[in-house]
């Protein structure tokens, strides 16, 4: 893709702008990124994204609009609806929230009250904020109960259903933003169903690899499933809420009230383009290829949470069954990883593991995972590289130590980032990563 004549408006009229779109570019083409929630879209994601569709307002849904001019809008709109429903299997699909967050907020809003309870996983366990995190409004508005993971990484599926038992929630979460097994889903779903709790699967991260089959999908355990667009479905920034047939058999109202939940209850006017881009990916989702890729990402990762265990880095719960996979790194050294990390040019993010004996800002891991280095078409022999090079920047930072204090810790880190932007054998790191990812382009 020539990103310059793709630019050639912009050059013009917003030099500032421009300069700052290049940086990013060639950040994106040189550096290798390990961010397991991160993906590459396409050119045509990225073209029906800076579409015209941007310029217009279409309040309601199709043939349902308060303002005119929606037919072309519409089309693109239903167009979106039924591909997502073809991939994911489910009866209805609301393709316009925001993102991930406005989705799961609009669940909230569909089956909740204020102050009825709600459970999710912990985000300290690999949850996500929306599942009712104490950092997050859901747990405002919400009474949440948490469940958590065991030592190895695994979901406390006893602890799940001692909790909803005690506490009968009308809403419980199924769903990981750094979790690297597989959930029981049919499990969760007989916890839910014995209390009655609508159970609704947020699949923001595996949602590419459902779609690809190389991930079970949890469609019929499940009354409602949430995604965003932007994560290994690889499409542009975006969100969905999916009502299952199992959803439609417990309310038959379900679809209606996620839909008015969305508009007018928490959104004005959709996201057009974005809609359209996500149509576009949902087509490229529905490729032969987009299943080897799919099943590619997890070889991959698989490759190199073997690789790095093999070099004697302590991948928690022994390995993973997904895209990503969590790393130990010591008490409160998660942070020295991914700031080496960086300086080597390889871009992940430090992480709780499972009963982290630090603190969530301190934590003592990182996660990592393989979608974008598949989608640059990386295999089994450079995860193998790759893990090479995560060992080797590991083995520079085995001297420090976070203080306990906290104005020390501050002081610390400034001189470990000195030292380690000086360090020359991540300055070499970085320039083997810049040759492979010249081999292995983003477009
Ligand atoms: C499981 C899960 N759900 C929801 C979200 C929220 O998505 P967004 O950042 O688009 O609001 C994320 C994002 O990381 C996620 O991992």
């Amino acid at each position: 893709m020539n990103f310059e004549s793709h630019l050639e408006n912009i050059k013009k009229t917003d030099p500032e702008m421009y300069d700052w779109i290049l940086k990013e570019i060639d950040r994106q083409k040189y550096t290798l990124e390990l961010i397991p929630s991160e993906c590459i879209t396409s050119p045509s994601v990225l073209e029906a994204l800076g579409s015209v569709f941007t310029n217009k307002y279409s309040e309601g849904y199709p043939g349902k609009r308060y303002y005119g001019g929606n037919q072309f809008v519409d089309e693109i709109e239903k167009l979106t609806q039924e591909r997502a429903k073809k991939i994911f299997e489910v009866e209805h699909v609301n393709v316009q929230p925001y993102s991930g967050s406005p989705a799961n907020f609009a669940v909230y809003t569909a089956v909740c009250q204020p102050g009825d309870i709600i459970m999710g996983q912990a985000l300290t366990d690999g949850g996500h904020l929306t599942h009712g995190s104490p950092a997050s409004a859901t747990s405002k508005y919400f009474k949440s109960v948490q469940y958590h993971v065991t030592e190895d990484g695994e979901v406390d599926m006893e602890e799940v259903e001692r909790l909803a038992k005690e506490n009968k929630p009308k809403l419980i979460w199924v769903g990981t933003s750094a979790y690297s097994k597989i959930l029981d889903y049919k499990k969760f779903a007989e916890i839910a169903d014995s209390v009655g709790a609508y159970l609704a699967a947020d699949i923001a991260h595996i949602a590419g690899m459902v779609a690809g089959g190389s991930h079970p999908s949890p469609v019929n355990n499940v009354h409602i499933m949430t995604t965003t667009t932007h994560k290994t479905l690889r499409g542009p920034r975006g969100g969905m809420i999916m009502v299952t047939k199992k959803g439609l058999e417990k309310d038959e109202d379900l679809a209606k009230k996620i839909d008015s939940a969305i508009f007018p209850q928490l959104q004005g006017g959709p996201h057009n383009h974005q809609i359209a881009a996500i149509g576009v990916a949902l087509a490229e989702a529905m490729k032969p290829d987009f299943r080897d890729y799919a099943k590619q990402i997890v070889k991959n990762a698989k490759a190199l949470a073997q690789e790095l265990i093999s070099l004697g880095m302590k991948v928690i719960g022994g390995g993973t069954d997904t895209h990503l996979m969590l790393v130990d790194c010591g008490k409160g050294r998660g942070v020295f990883f991914q700031d080496a990390l960086d300086v080597a040019g390889i871009t992940l993010n430090k992480n709780t593991i499972p009963k982290d004996p630090s603190s969530p800002f301190y934590p003592s891991g990182v996660r990592l995972g393989t979608p974008i280095m598949t989608t640059r078409g990386m295999k089994e022999e450079e995860m193998k590289i790759v893990a090479g090079w995560l060992k080797r920047v590991f083995d520079q930072i085995a001297e420090f130590d976070l203080p306990e204090g906290k104005k020390e810790r501050i002081a610390y880190l400034r001189d470990f980032q000195k030292k380690i932007e000086g360090n020359e054998e991540l300055k070499k790191i970085r320039e083997e990563v810049k040759e492979l990812c010249q081999k292995f382009g983003i477009y």
